[in-house]
């Protein structure tokens, strides 16, 4: 029997049985017999979740692109390993075989090197969803570099930050880039960036859009002629299997962005094993995630987990609805994709439009479809499953998040049967148990509480960068010898888990995870706010959209509100990005407070979202008055 690929149900309880009685005899297996490694390990496993402190494949030594490239050369060295898919359809896509992705990655390997970056420095890649972002992404690893990959999204504030806390010594970035019809000017926000952080020394830029943009002498560098000279030979750094690989950050309730730090060894073999298993991957087939290769999905499901398996993995460039809301399936019928992966958010807002988008296609060679990113409503569901899949690719809801490194609870597609908004079950090797607000687990079936996982798997994060308290604070303390997710979840009579949404200050917009805190901290840098508090609610396409309550100074009471707003919404774009803009601005004399000055969020959770039949007793707080003054002026 092989642990490596499952393909029935009865085969998926063995394998997960094995997994979770025996986890280091079933994940040594699975590493022994799939990847390459300089060395094998003294250990497989060893944990304590109150350290906390996480080891796989203790004493073993590899190089990750020697498993997602190198190897790869004698088999399938003509294969296609990257297909970029750019911005306007009028533009060719590109095919880069693995010998292509060999010598550009060392080229880009050597140019990094000669640049003065070593093994252990950190380099912030901020680019558009290019090639050189893929290929940057794996010279850093050839090289045992650590990168931490900023989506190109963010303003400059949000990139001066994550460049400051990781300490890059240099930045990756490109002339701008294309996002539909528009152009972005990234290295102009990478020069604001810059102006706050000292320990940038070299900034190296591609060349994607010809825009006549100002280079800094001494620290900015066209990257094309560096890579032209550079040699294609470049010997990998044989790194430690805990050896970290990179850094990625994502909003935390409160504060900083979290330096979310992934080790080499673990995270690949537990991410090449999900993308076989979630993906059924076939040899021969084209496979395609839409996300962005800022976010964890693309790191995980766009780079690291298909080419350690050989696959084909499509890059697009461009947004959904560029040139038309058909984007989507006419790259699906162009490249014959046969996995796609996608967001909730893209396919509301895509079932939104005429069905002739998608008809006027041949979707015909499809044969798994994947969600991530949030719950996954039921009409959504249905209308991707009839109208993409026509019934018959099943659906893969993937539950996973940036800390899990990997899909955690997903279908097995022609194993597991599918069942709408649910996750379903558990992968191999994880162990999901639900606990109650007391801190008691909660068995049976049935059931709902707080997820929590049991016991470390291969991928799991292994601190935030610079800062390990905060990690055991967040993750490990909240439970008992657990990894908390932040997620409330219900498991049904047969097993199968629903993710019901964080139970945080977490939320989830357009599958963007965003902090209230730091929203919250730009709104109050206007001049004319005292006070502010936001909270999600329900919305048609985003899933969920952002609602701030905000209290004005006196002199700010004067002014004119839609012009306050507009503001208000500019300053969280320069400070976070457009994504966590407010959709609805309530100007309020006060908040809802506890005697101990807690702002009660639930109820003006309850108000956004136009629920205001059951708020609870609310004669205990500090203004039980403002309740309703807030509810008769609601947006
Ligand atoms: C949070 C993690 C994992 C890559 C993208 C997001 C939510 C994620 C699902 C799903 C319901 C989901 C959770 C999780 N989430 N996937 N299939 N069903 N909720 O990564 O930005 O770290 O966000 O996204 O709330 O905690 P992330």
């Amino acid at each position: 029997m092989s642990n490596y690929h499952i393909k029935h149900l009865e085969e998926y309880y063995g394998v997960y049985r094995k997994s979770i009685q025996k986890p280091e005899v079933f994940w040594e297996e699975v590493a022994e017999e799939h990847f390459l490694w300089r060395k094998r390990w003294d250990k497989v496993l060893s944990w304590d979740f109150n350290k906390p402190e996480i080891k796989w494949f203790e004493g073993a030594k590899l190089n990750i692109t020697e498993n997602c490239i190198d190897r790869h050369l004698t088999v399938r060295g003509d294969k296609t390993a990257i297909l970029f898919e750019p911005n306007s359809p009028d533009e060719p896509a590109q095919h880069i075989t693995y010998k292509e992705l060999h010598e550009r990655v060392n080229r880009f390997a050597n140019v990094l090197k000669q640049e003065g970056i070593q093994k252990g420095d950190r380099v912030c890649i901020y680019l558009p969803m290019i090639p050189e972002l893929a290929i940057s992404v794996l010279a850093c690893a050839r090289i045992g570099a650590v990168h931490s990959v900023v989506f190109a999204g963010f303003s400059s504030t949000a990139l001066s930050t994550r460049i400051n806390d990781c300490e890059a010594k240099m930045v990756l970035t490109s002339d701008g880039s294309y996002r539909g019809a528009k152009t972005i000017d990234l290295k102009g926000i990478v020069d604001e960036a810059l102006e706050d952080c000292s320990c940038v020394d070299t900034v190296l830029v591609a060349k994607r859009i010809q825009s006549d943009i100002q280079m800094k002498d001494g620290r900015d560098k066209w990257l094309q002629p560096l890579l032209d000279v550079a040699s294609d030979q470049c010997e990998a750094e044989i790194m430690d299997a805990e050896d970290p690989l990179f850094i990625l950050y994502t909003s935390g309730s409160t504060g900083m962005p979290k330096g979310m730090l992934h080790t080499t060894g673990g995270y690949m073999v537990y991410t090449a094993y999900t993308f076989k298993n979630v993906f059924q991957y076939d040899e021969n087939d084209v496979y395609w995630c839409t996300a962005d290769i800022g976010w964890i999905t693309g790191h995980s499901y766009i780079v690291y987990g298909p080419l350690a398996n050989g696959a084909t993995t499509v890059m697009f460039e461009g947004v959904p609805s560029y040139p038309d809301m058909g984007r989507f399936w006419e790259i699906v019928e162009k490249h014959k994709v046969n996995q796609f992966y996608t967001a909730p958010t893209a396919i509301r807002a895509l079932a939104k439009e005429n069905l002739d988008f998608v008809e006027k296609y041949d979707l015909s060679s499809l044969k798994v479809l994947g969600s991530v990113g949030e719950p996954i409503n039921e009409e959504a569901w249905h209308w991707y499953n009839d109208n993409v899949g026509k019934k018959k690719s099943p659906i893969v809801d993937t539950w996973w998040q940036t800390e899990t490194g990997g899909i955690m609870i997903s279908p097995i597609p022609f194993a597991t049967p599918t069942k709408p908004t649910y996750a379903t079950l558990p992968l191999p090797g994880i162990n999901p148990s639900l606990m109650d607000e007391n801190g008691i687990e909660i068995k049976g079936n049935q059931v709902d509480g707080r997820l929590c996982i049991k016991a470390p798997w291969p991928s799991i994060a292994r601190s935030i960068w610079g800062n390990h308290q905060r990690y055991k604070d967040t993750y490990f303390s909240a439970y008992d010898n657990m990894y908390f997710t932040g997620d409330g979840a219900l498991r049904d009579e047969v097993g199968y888990y629903r993710i019901t949404g964080r139970v945080d200050d977490v939320i989830i917009v357009s599958g963007h995870n965003l902090g209230t805190a730091p929203i919250e901290d730009a709104v109050n840098e206007h001049q004319a706010v005292a006070e502010s508090a936001i909270v999600g609610f329900p919305h048609d396409i985003k899933g969920n959209a952002l609602y701030g309550y905000v209290i004005l100074k006196e002199t700010g009471e004067t002014r004119n509100q839609d012009n306050l707003r507009k503001e208000i919404n500019q300053i969280i774009t320069e400070h976070i990005g457009p994504i966590a803009k407010l959709d609805k601005i309530q100007f309020t004399s006060g908040l809802p407070k506890t005697r101990s000055g807690k702002i009660m969020r639930r109820i003006l959770r309850k108000i956004a979202g136009k629920d205001t039949s059951n708020l609870g007793d609310t004669s205990t707080l500090l203004n039980p008055e403002v309740v309703q003054e807030i509810i008769d002026n609601a947006l």
